[in-house]
Order: structure tokens, then sequence, then C-alpha cells
């Protein structure tokens, strides 16, 4: 079998990577490990920045989006029970869209499948060939039977866990790491979100997030000890929780039910350089990982893919190898901005095991300086919003 690039993983960098490219008129095929039923039944992240949304739309892949998504002026952020709102839309005309990442990747298969462009799922052992020349491959079993797959490039947009950036020699690829002493659990619920935004909450016992899907399914999470198990954790336990570190409005407000969903996220900020290895390319979490207080994974994954198919498309149109060569470099300056902002919403908002009075009260004057400073709250607003490449 042969193709132009071979996709290591169906997550949503690779499925967006793959639409851009179909609709560009080059071929691909994706390699996925799991079904595709697994793929859509996992809860993950659920803002999208304008920048992710246009180019879903570029995509062909937003109608849904525009008809479902919820567009959101601002957030709110609250410090021991004090509430301030941020009006992004009024500090930098910017607004984001909140539409799941299991609705993203709906969209994306479909138009996928619609296409008849090829998915293979539950593609076992993946391994990667020959990406230091121009003949790469990638070899997996699927069913028992062996399979090489031959293509002109290779885009590992297998996650944190994945292959991709496992196959790359030690030596040629250098590591940042931070692993935070906390995750989030979070539970999904059909009943009503408790308010119109979210609220990011900063609490003595912990982080505290009220998120949601659409106007009947709300998505809440509270930070909890790195090594939690979720079975310690009962509805009725997280209710209480959730409701000690938010204000008392909104504690009062909260419309609580069985949950559908409940999981521990592990929180985690990870860097590789470079992203280009011969015709090896890493995007989305296989190439980085953010704390998800700054709800950027998913609109990283976006960004990173936008890129790549842009320089593919160059390649194959005018031979050039200008993007190609520039795509690690480009996406990392936008990374680093991401992991930045992300690592400072994570630090002013949770509490760490080793927070003594000094350090609360640093966090409390973060938050007073966002609430008075124009300059401040119009720098979150950027950051939260959308970054520049
Ligand atoms: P993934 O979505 O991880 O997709 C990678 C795909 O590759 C997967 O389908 C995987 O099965 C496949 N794969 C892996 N290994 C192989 C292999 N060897 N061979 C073939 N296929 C393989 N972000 C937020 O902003 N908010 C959140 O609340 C949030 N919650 C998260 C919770 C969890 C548990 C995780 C892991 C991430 C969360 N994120 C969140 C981050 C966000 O979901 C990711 O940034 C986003 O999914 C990145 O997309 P991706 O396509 O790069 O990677
Ligand atoms: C979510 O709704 O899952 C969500 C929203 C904002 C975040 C993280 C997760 O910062």
């Amino acid at each position: 079998m042969r193709t132009k690039v071979a996709i290591i993983g169906a997550g949503p960098a690779g499925l967006l990577l793959g639409r851009l490219l179909d609709k560009a008129g080059i071929e691909t095929v994706i390699l996925e490990r799991r079904s595709q039923d697994y793929v859509l039944g996992r809860i993950r992240a659920g803002v999208l920045e304008q920048g992710t949304v246009e180019l879903l739309d570029k995509a062909g892949v937003s109608e849904r989006l525009h008809a479902d998504g919820l567009i959101h002026d601002g957030v709110e952020l609250c410090f021991d029970g004090d509430k301030h709102r941020f009006n992004f839309h009024e500090l930098i005309g910017r607004t984001v869209t909140v539409y799941g990442q299991t609705e993203v990747t709906r969209d994306l298969m479909q138009a996928r499948d619609a296409s008849g462009a090829k998915t293979i799922y539950e593609a076992e052992n993946v391994s990667l060939h020959d990406f230091d020349s121009d003949k790469p491959k990638v070899r997996y079993l699927k069913d028992g039977v062996e399979h090489e797959l031959a293509c002109d490039f290779i885009a590992g947009c297998d996650g944190y866990h994945g292959v991709a950036r496992a196959s790359v020699p030690a030596g040629s690829i250098r590591k940042f790491e931070r692993v935070y002493p906390f995750g989030w659990l979070g539970i999904l619920v059909d009943r009503p979100p408790v308010a119109e935004e979210l609220i990011y909450a900063h609490h003595e016992r912990g982080f505290a997030l009220c998120s949601m899907r659409s106007p009947t399914r709300s998505r809440y999470y509270v930070q909890v000890p790195a090594d939690e198990q979720v079975q310690e954790w009962s509805d009725d336990r997280f209710w209480d929780e959730l409701r000690r570190r938010v204000d008392e409005e909104t504690a009062d407000n909260l419309v609580t039910g069985p949950s559908i969903e409940k999981s521990i996220a592990p929180l985690r900020s990870f860097v590789a350089e470079p992203l280009r290895f011969g015709r090896l390319f890493l995007a989305g979490d296989a190439a980085h990982i953010v704390p998800p207080t700054g709800a950027k994974g998913l609109n990283l994954a976006a960004s990173d893919v936008g890129a790549l198919a842009e320089a593919f498309i160059a390649f194959y149109a005018e031979r050039s190898s200008a993007g190609i060569d520039g795509y690690s470099a480009r996406v990392l300056s936008r990374i680093w901005k991401a992991e930045r902002f992300s690592w400072w919403m994570t630090s002013i908002l949770h509490t760490f095991p080793d927070t003594d009075a000094f350090s609360r009260r640093i966090q409390r004057a973060e938050f007073d300086y966002l609430r008075s400073s124009e300059a401040a709250a119009r720098s979150l607003a950027e950051n939260y919003t959308g970054l520049p490449m």
C-alpha cells in the first residue's frame, strides 16, 4: 500500500490534518490504535478559539458547530468566593466557542467517511521506518496480518503516549517537562450549566471549574491529588466539594444530578524540540502537553496541523520545501506562548502542596491585579481567546 501522507492517530490533530489535505487533493491514510467508538467516547476539551473555528470552517466541517456551539463573550474568575467577570468581547472584540472535542471529532470522522479517505482503526503495533530517507514507511498489524504503508511523509498525531515521538533517536530530540502534583477530577452531567459562562475558581481547598457542553449538559472539575482514585468519589462527594470551592451564588444555583462520565486527568506541561525529523513531523499532544487550565490543548493541536497542512500543500503544489523546513520553528513559537499562559493560569488558580501564606497572598495579588488593571485583563483576554502564530 502507498499514500502521500501517513497520519498516525485519529484524534483531532490527525483527523483535521487528514481533512485539510483531502480538501487539497493530497491522499492520506490514518492509522489509529483504538476503535472509532472508543475515540468518540473520550470526554476532553470544550473551548474553541476563533482561529480553531476558522480552520474548521476551512475544512468544511463546521455546520453543526455553528448551529450548536455556544459563543461566550467572557469568563468569570473567582478567588475565595470573590467573583469577577472578564468580558473579552468588550476588552478586545474577541469571543470563544464552547463545543466539545467529542463533537469536533465526530464531525471530522463523518466528513472523512463521506469522502472515502482511508482510516484504519484498531491498527496494532504501528512502527515507523526510514523517515530519515526519502522513502519512509509505516508497518502495522490489522486482524493479525502485517501490513506496510509506503509514503512521502509521516505525521505523528498520536498523542502524548504515542509511538511517533518515541521513534526518534534520543540524541535528536530535547524534552522540557513539568509534572504537577495534582489532577482534575471531571464529571459530565445532563443538567443545565450553573451559569452562562465558565467559572474558574481558586479556593484554599483547591481549584474548581464550572463548564458546559450545551444548555442542558454541564462539565465540572475539581482539583484532586495526583494519586487520587476516581472510585473514591461518589457523585455526592463531588457536588459537596465543588460547592465548597465556588462562591455562594454559584453553590446555591448548582443543579446536580447523576454523573454520566467521571474521570481524572493528570496535569502536565511538556514540549519536544524540534518537531521535524527528516520526513517525520510531530503535531498536537505528540509534540506538547499543556495543563487544561488555559483551554489550549485542542486549539494548539489545530494550529499545528493548520501550519503542517499548509507546508505539505506548498510542497505538492510548488515543490517548495520552505514550509516543511520552517514548520518546527513556526509552531514552536506559538506553542511556548500557550505553555506560558497555561502554566501561569495553573499557578495562580491551584493550591500547591507547598503553598505557604506568602504564596497565597501572591496568588491573591495576581487576581486583584487582573481585576484592577485593564492592561492585565486585556492580556488575559488575548491569551485566552487566541494566540498569534
Ligand atoms: P489525542 O486526542 O490524544 O489523539 C491521539 C490519537 O492517537 C488517539 O486517538 C490515540 O488512540 C492514537 N494513538 C496513540 N498511540 C497510537 C499508536 N501507537 N498507533 C496508532 N494510534 C495511536 N484539553 C483541554 O483544553 N481541556 C480539557 O478538559 C482536556 N482534558 C483532557 C483529558 C485527558 C484525559 C487528556 C489526555 C487530554 C485532555 N485535554 C484537554 C487535552 C486535549 O484533549 C488534547 O490536547 C487533544 O486531544 C489533542 O489532540 P491530539 O489529536 O493531538 O491527541
Ligand atoms: C471543559 O469544558 O472541559 C474545559 C473548559 C475549559 C478548560 C478546560 C476544560 O480550561
